[in-house]
């Protein structure tokens, strides 16, 4: 009889065979068998009957502000609200103090995080003039998950703004390198239109003309030069048209605002949905929507990036751009699973295959025999109203405070271990380094 460390017994498992009831036995921290092991001896049996298994959730684009701004967040905060929220693994930004843009401040980032942070991680090394001809060393350094370019300028100081430079950057990238694709130059032309006081006038200055000319003149760039590209946070319909006849070289990632908020919000919510590229128009959110139905969308990530409440207090445009939302990702988007605008399995596919074929993710991203046994727990029907009262992030906020949803994560298993349950912490942090398939060597 096979003998596991645990098994998850009676879920429903969502995975790439489709959704069924399956165990699951986990061995030295890797998944070691799927089906009935009703029969099995188990260290720990995890009754998991009336809940569904997903592989475990990653977030493609997080903030943690450490180190440097740590009064926003930490990675042990900011990976205390992606294990609550049912995220497995992040890939963090480099917009830190300092900018996380060389060997020394990569290995420092993965030094804090290794068995600190609760869930597993890489971070984005940020895409410098400086540092464009070393590109293709900085993104396979251990814990790199490619290089980062900021193409319109938003929190801290990283950016490229023209094409030779971005060109500079793509030349020697050979993993796919991720970009804010904001236009900086129409930005500047059009910083006049910000209306004091009013963050509604945020997607009027940070058009979506911004948005689109700066995703052309990427896609182009990519093509002169041969590189994948992945262009984070698509915030318009027209770019989602654009992009669907660049698939070849392009990834998109989409998120949960995005999909969620729109313009009408800015009257309740203010500076708190201030945020780059900017929460806009139905229309475009509606595009979105076409754009994730239609396969466009390869991954979401809630591009969590905090701010404490005083500073977004000030008034616009004082107030800084960003809003949490990795511990939201999941109950947000199994609502709309409940309310049909996706399947579970269209979920699964953003937020665990989809960065295991566009990342390279080795050993995550699929519940499969000798992965990582990353999980995520949840309970489709339950309802819950948001709070933020129930936030890890030191930020202390959400903008869905008050929002009732169907669909809850109830557990966090990363490589085997049960982090969180029923909104506890269960485990300390043991964070590692996500590793990728092109960086092994
Ligand atoms: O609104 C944003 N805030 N967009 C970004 O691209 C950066 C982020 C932050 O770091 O605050």
């Amino acid at each position: 009889m096979a003998v596991f460390d645990s098994v998850l017994k009676g879920g429903v498992v969502v995975n790439h065979d489709g959704e069924g009831a399956r165990d699951i036995g986990i061995v030295g921290g890797r998944i070691a068998e799927i089906g009935d092991l009703g029969r099995a001896g188990a260290g720990e049996t995890i009754d998991c009957h009336g809940l569904h298994i997903l592989p475990g959730v990653v977030d493609s684009q997080v903030h943690f502000r450490e180190p440097g701004l740590e009064h926003k967040e930490d990675l042990e905060t900011g990976s205390r609200a992606a294990v609550l929220g049912g995220v497995t693994a992040v890939f963090e930004m480099p917009n830190t103090k300092p900018l996380t843009t060389s060997e020394t401040a990569l290995a420092d980032k993965v030094a804090r995080a290794t068995n600190r942070m609760h869930s597993d991680f890489a971070f984005w090394v940020g895409g410098t003039r400086d540092n464009a001809a070393i590109a293709g060393e900085l993104e396979r350094l251990p814990g790199a998950a490619g290089i980062k370019v900021f193409m319109g300028s938003s929190t801290g100081d990283l950016l490229v703004e023209d094409d030779e430079g971005v060109a500079a950057i793509l030349r020697n990238t050979r993993r796919r390198a991720a970009f804010h694709s904001e236009d900086e130059f129409r930005l500047r032309q059009r910083e006049g239109l910000r209306v004091h006081g009013d963050p509604a006038s945020h997607p009027v200055w940070r058009d979506e003309i911004a948005a689109l000319q700066c995703t052309e003149r990427l896609v182009r760039i990519a093509r002169q030069t041969g590189a994948r590209i992945h262009v984070l946070h698509v915030s318009t319909a027209e770019e989602m048209d654009f992009l669907v006849a660049h698939k070849d070289v392009a990834t998109v990632e989409a998120t949960p605002h995005h999909l969620t908020l729109t313009a009408d919000d800015y009257a309740r919510l203010g500076t708190l949905i201030q945020m780059n590229p900017p929460v806009r128009a139905a229309r475009h959110r509606d595009g979105i929507w076409r754009g994730l139905v239609h396969g466009v969308v390869d991954v979401l990530g809630s591009d969590h990036a905090p701010h404490a409440l005083d500073e977004k207090a000030k008034p616009y445009p004082a107030s800084p751009s960003g809003m949490t939302g990795v511990q939201t990702l999941v109950p947000i988007m199994l609502d709309h699973v409940n309310a049909g605008r996706l399947t579970l399995q269209r979920f699964v596919d953003l937020t665990s295959h989809g960065p295991n074929r566009i990342f390279g993710m080795a050993g995550k991203g699929r519940i499969a025999a000798g992965y990582d046994a990353d999980l995520t727990v949840v309970d489709m029907k339950r309802r819950e109203t948001i709070s933020n009262e129930q936030a890890g992030s030191r930020a202390g906020w959400t903008p869905y405070d008050g929002r009732q949803v169907t669909g809850w994560p109830i557990g966090t298993i990363v490589r085997g271990i049960r982090v969180m349950w029923e909104g506890d912490i269960v485990a300390p942090g043991q964070g590692r380094p996500v590793r990728f398939a092109e960086a092994l060597r």
